[in-house]
């Protein structure tokens, strides 16, 4: 059975397979008054009103003064986790910085004993609520990773709770190894043991299918860049798609790794310099920003202006996680991302759906409104897609459609 929509004001279709210049990340390739028709889970049809025949078979929904707009694809979170840290945001408050605290031992690691405690069913159903609340600002495709267990047997299990959220929820996840995360107490002061320990995990990853991506915390005091090119070549070698947290806290050149190693996405960015930002660039490797996190940890933005006036695949995400930025908000990402980075509102919408498409390999699969695509779809209030970072804060998604299906109304 099909599932129309109709009347729908303003149709955000967007386009792939990705955005990479200011002009068509300004481009919606928007419709006015259009329909669309669902069949199982794909989209069908795309026109405009005054083609639309009517199909008395089909179930219909009436969008007049609606917007459509692609699911949100949040390609940055850690939502597997046990062990919330609000003391931690407290100290902030009162003035540490998340690298003091991290340095004194907290950070990271205050979520490992907790996550490792936590029974696969705990971890399952921590995560089930985050991903309804993430569901019910848009998010129908979900980055997460693994990285608070820091072992052999918890890492695993961190993985296959990411898998049995994927089996049992409605929007769909994708895997990330990052037991390179932290380095765990018991490998205090070797660093490069761990990173032995790591790689020692990948072939067992590979051969569970339990992840598509291996990321890193390329930092100071954590991994540097030798230990990370190490990881990440190894992990390439085993067939997984790269991601690396890349100059957050300092200005170490991990963005400059990315592109060497050809990485899917770099992120954060903080800190990157700019020709460590060309050279990704170059290499098509996905700028992730991470506004939230930086609001969280009031640092300064990343320089997201730059990365769309030089023509990088520009992706924003939530960072969703216990620690830096304990929000799944896309209402506030995207409070941020126009009004202290001065994004347009067009830029946003293409970071957070084709673009977020790309930063997670599935921009032939989803991320924009076009014949052959999965049906995953926004009803938002407003007779414009103007209308929705305009409601400061709050989020406009009333419907959301889930491989052709209503999961979600407000
Ligand atoms: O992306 N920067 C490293 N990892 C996370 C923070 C994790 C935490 O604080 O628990 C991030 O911000
Ligand atoms: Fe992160």
């Amino acid at each position: 059975m099909s599932l129309v929509l109709k009347n729908i004001s303003e149709l955000v279709c967007s386009k792939g397979p990705y955005k990479n210049t200011k002009e068509n990340m300004n481009d919606l390739n928007m419709l006015k008054d259009a329909y669309l028709i669902i069949e199982d889970d794909i989209i069908k049809e795309i026109g405009l009103m005054k083609d639309f025949k009517e199909n008395s078979d089909a179930n219909v929904i009436d969008c007049s003064d609606k917007t459509v707009t692609p699911g949100f694809i949040d390609s940055h979170t850690h939502l597997v986790f046990a062990g919330y840290r609000f003391d931690e945001y407290d100290w902030r408050l009162k003035g540490q910085t998340y690298k003091e605290i991290m340095e004194k031992g907290g950070g990271i690691i205050n979520s490992v004993k907790p996550t490792r405690d936590a029974s696969l069913d705990e971890l399952v159903s921590l995560g089930k609520k985050r991903l309804d609340s993430l569901l019910s600002f848009g998010v129908t495709t979900v980055e997460v990773k693994s990285g608070y267990s820091l072992d052999y047997e918890n890492e695993i299990k961190q993985l296959e709770a990411i898998k049995k959220l994927n089996e049992i929820h409605a929007v769909d996840l994708v895997p990330t190894f990052m037991g390179a995360h932290s380095v765990p107490n018991e490998y205090k002061g070797r660093t490069d043991e761990y990173i032995e320990f790591v790689i020692g995990m990948l072939k067992d990853v590979k051969e569970k299918n339990l992840a598509e991506f291996v990321d890193v915390f390329c930092e100071e005091n954590v991994f540097s860049i030798e230990q990370s090119r190490k990881l990440l070549t190894k992990a390439k070698e085993f067939g997984f798609s790269l991601k690396i947290h890349a100059d957050e806290i300092v200005s170490l050149g991990g963005a400059g790794l990315a592109a060497e190693i050809e990485a899917t996405s770099a992120d954060h960015l903080l800190k990157a310099k700019e020709s460590d930002l060309l050279k990704m660039k170059e290499k098509n490797v996905v700028a992730t920003v991470l506004p939230c996190t930086a609001f969280s940890l009031r640092e300064e933005y990343a320089n997201a202006r730059f990365m769309v006036d030089n023509g990088l695949i520009l992706s924003i995400a939530t960072d969703y996680n216990p620690g830096s930025c304990h929000t799944e908000s896309m209402a506030l990402l995207i409070a941020l991302s126009t009004l202290q980075m001065n994004l347009t509102i067009e830029e946003v919408l293409n970071a957070i759906t084709i673009n977020a498409a790309k930063a997670v390999a599935r921009e032939n699969k989803i991320g924009s409104i076009e014949i052959g695509k999965k049906a995953d779809l926004l009803i938002h209030e407003g007779s414009s897609y103007r209308f929705i970072p305009y409601h400061i804060g709050v989020s406009t998604v009333e419907t959301v459609i889930k491989n052709g299906k209503v999961v979600y109304r407000k």
